[in-house]
């Protein structure tokens, strides 16, 4: 039986912000929306079709809800606006009382990171980071294969995050809001730190040092070719990144101008292939690649054990483990689940509002392990834009 129903407001009524939303308001006995802060007129209107909320609720940022909070009696506020506002917003609501639900990446910078540890430390504030990953069946499955032994003790991790031509070309590439390293901190920090958050969680120990090595080698401008597909580009008919003209998918989300950009001189600075080596205490490595223009977007590894290997795909949803003890290989094939990113959102909305009912109740990622995730992408860039060896400990004694 929920204790309470609790009051959430949702800062950031874009699209991850409203899809949330509305996994933490499926039971209305749960939870209910009070009150919005958003300040693009459109994605006002986007929230006002999707979202159970008065229409008088609706503020144009943080700042002016949070002078409400009181009088809304506020509980706790969702905060998925884009990452280089998490640190002041998340900040501003732990310092207003409000418990949080802060989505990934926790920060842009390592510094901001640890001053949202420190204030959630300080105030004893519920903070949830969304890693959402976490709640897959898939990663739940495999870390409890891992954690149960079969394998032995981990050795080393090889895991390579996919990233399909579209997902690439429309999500980063056109897309203005994310192909700026100012903005979004790097593509690594953005798209893989839920990769590094599995790591950590994989293997149960904390990563001492990171190499890297990445550019952006091909997605750079050209001369032979001008700045949108229909200005008689010569190369139209035979590129594979020309612009898909109807609002599907991705593209939907662009403007006409995003839509039309040539993937070569949209002049983001994002790297477009990155290789990461992660050490962890014991010894323990990960080799991790972040690709684009995959067929796919998909996560495959191999986890190499003292007894064992497990290797699997995460979009088809399953994995092998070998085991050398018992000679035997065995195939988990899991359900496809309802919901974005195979049910995971629901369960990790679901856990959030757990948290709100009884701070026992922690979530799989508070802000500590939101801190480690962001910390290995953040070391990973240094350590390939400054090419040397990263080593981590420095960075979390920060004060
Ligand atoms: N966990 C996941 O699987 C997952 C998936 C997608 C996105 N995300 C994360 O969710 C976050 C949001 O992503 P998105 O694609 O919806 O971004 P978005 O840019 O589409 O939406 C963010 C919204 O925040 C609003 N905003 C900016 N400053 C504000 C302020 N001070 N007060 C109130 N609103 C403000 C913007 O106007 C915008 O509408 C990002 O951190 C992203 O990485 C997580």
């Amino acid at each position: 039986m929920p204790l309470k129903r609790h009051r959430l407001a949702l800062i950031g009524g874009g699209h991850r912000g409203i899809y949330m939303a509305l996994q933490m308001l499926r039971d209305p006995a749960r939870a209910e929306l009070v009150a919005v802060a958003e300040p693009r007129e459109d994605r006002q209107t986007d929230c006002r079709r999707a979202l159970p909320t008065p229409t008088e609720r609706y503020y144009r940022d943080h700042l002016k809800l949070l002078k409400h909070a009181a009088e809304l009696s506020l509980d706790a506020v969702i905060v998925a606006t884009t990452v280089s506002t998490h640190c002041k917003i998340a900040c501003a609501c732990m310092e207003a009382g409000l418990a949080i639900f802060l989505e990934k990446p926790m920060a842009r910078t390592i510094e901001e990171a640890w001053q949202i540890v420190k204030v959630a430390e300080r105030t004893h504030i519920p903070a949830q980071v969304g890693f959402n990953l976490r709640y897959t069946s898939f990663c739940g499955e495999l870390h409890h294969n891992i954690t149960s032994g079969i394998i032995g003790s981990v050795v080393a991790i090889n895991w390579t995050e996919a990233i399909s031509l579209r997902h690439w070309t429309e999500g980063y590439c056109r897309n203005g809001a994310y192909s700026h390293s100012s903005v979004i901190g790097s593509w690594l920090l953005e798209k893989s730190c839920h990769d590094m958050d599995q790591f950590n969680w994989l293997l149960g120990k904390r990563c001492e040092r990171v190499a890297s090595f990445g550019s952006r080698s091909f997605f750079m401008p050209r001369s032979d070719v001008p700045k949108r597909c229909a200005d008689k580009c010569p190369v139209y008919g035979n590129c594979l990144f020309v612009r898909v003209p109807e609002a599907t998918g991705m593209s939907a989300w662009l403007t006409p101008e995003e839509v039309e950009a040539c993937v070569y001189h949209v002049h983001s600075d994002l790297l477009d292939h990155q290789a990461v080596i992660f050490e962890y205490a014991g010894g323990a490595t990960v080799s991790f690649t972040l690709v684009p223009n995959a067929p796919r977007d998909t996560r495959t590894m191999t986890i190499y054990g003292t007894e064992g290997t497990i290797s699997g795909d995460l979009e088809d949803n399953w994995f092998s483990v070998h085991s050398l003890r018992t000679g035997t290989e065995t195939t988990v094939r899991l359900k496809k689940e309802e919901g974005d990113h195979g049910g995971s959102d629901e369960r990790t909305a679901l856990a959030f509002l757990d948290y709100l009912d009884d701070p026992a109740n922690r979530p799989r990622t508070g802000v500590r392990e939101g801190f480690e995730a962001m910390l290995l992408a953040c070391a990973a860039d240094i350590a390939s834009r400054e090419h040397r060896v990263v080593e981590l400990e420095a960075f979390r004694s920060t004060d």
